[in-house]
């Protein structure tokens, strides 16, 4: 069974004071979400949110961690500081990383390892660019990072992997439920040849980009998408429970594995 997440993303978007406030927003209007709820937040937002979001259903994240436990690493954060707040989720990889702080697979791979180590969840983002996915090269890319990023990991099932296609990030252009749902179909078939059958069905794996309150439905629909990592649209906290809340009165929760179907 995999329950399905939805995460936002908050990016560098709302100081402390803005973060809380979003978050009492959202608190009321996500309590009966069907799936898990979280919010990965800038790191000195998160004492803060963390206190915001006690009692709640809301779990908090982080977006990034260092692999290091301490050191000379200005500029970091060790996963020791974010369990001391409670944080439970850490996006890894996300494309703005790779593409702006030099983030490469084996740094996604030793954050990665690190994260679970200290018993966080990590949520690690892979995607094509446009260039790669108009010459033919998606697949290859996506064997690649889940390869190099995820080598090690004993047990899949305990991250959460975002298929986040580059070209479709703060865009507006969403990839189609069909092309989402097939692309994680390879992710999920490649981690079942790297990893093992039994965890890659029991993995959990988003889809993120322009991610909205108008296509979450289509997208949730999807058997192989079990979440979202939501940017813009978690910043309104109304746009963001209308994702939270998409399969409200409708059929709940969990997506059955295909062994159990
Ligand atoms: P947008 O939802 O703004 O396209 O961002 C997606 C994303 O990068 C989430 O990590």
């Amino acid at each position: 069974m995999r329950k399905p997440i939805i995460a936002g993303n908050w990016k560098m978007n709302n100081t402390a004071r803005a973060g809380v406030a979003l978050v009492e927003e959202l608190k009321p209007l996500v309590k009966n979400a069907n799936c898990e709820v979280v919010v990965c937040v800038p790191a000195i937002d998160i004492p803060a949110v963390s206190e915001a979001v006690k009692g709640s259903n809301i779990a908090l994240g982080a977006q990034n961690v260092h692999f290091a436990p301490k050191g000379a690493y200005t500029g970091e954060i060790s996963a020791e500081m974010l369990n001391e707040y409670g944080v439970k989720y850490v996006i890894i990889g996300h494309s703005e990383r790779r593409q702006y702080f030099g983030e490469t697979d084996e740094t996604v791979n030793k954050r990665t390892l690190a994260a679970l180590e200290a018993g966080l969840i990590p949520i690690v983002c892979i995607g094509e660019s446009l260039e790669e996915r108009e010459t033919g090269k998606t697949e290859a890319v996506l064997a690649k990072q889940i390869k190099e990023g995820m080598k090690g990991i004993d047990d899949i099932s305990k991250i959460v992997i975002a298929y986040e296609p580059v070209w479709a990030i703060g865009t507006g252009k969403t990839a189609t439920a069909e092309q989402a749902n097939e692309t994680i179909g390879f992710i999920r078939k490649t981690c079942a040849e790297v990893f093992c059958p039994k965890c890659a069905e029991k993995v959990r794996i988003q889809y993120g980009g322009s991610m909205n309150a108008g296509n979450c439905k289509q997208l949730m629909a999807m058997p192989e998408i079990d979440g979202g990592l939501i940017g813009g649209a978690s910043l309104k906290a109304h746009d963001f429970s209308e994702i939270a809340n998409y399969d409200k009165g409708g059929m709940a929760g969990m997506k059955l594995s295909k062994e159990l179907l």
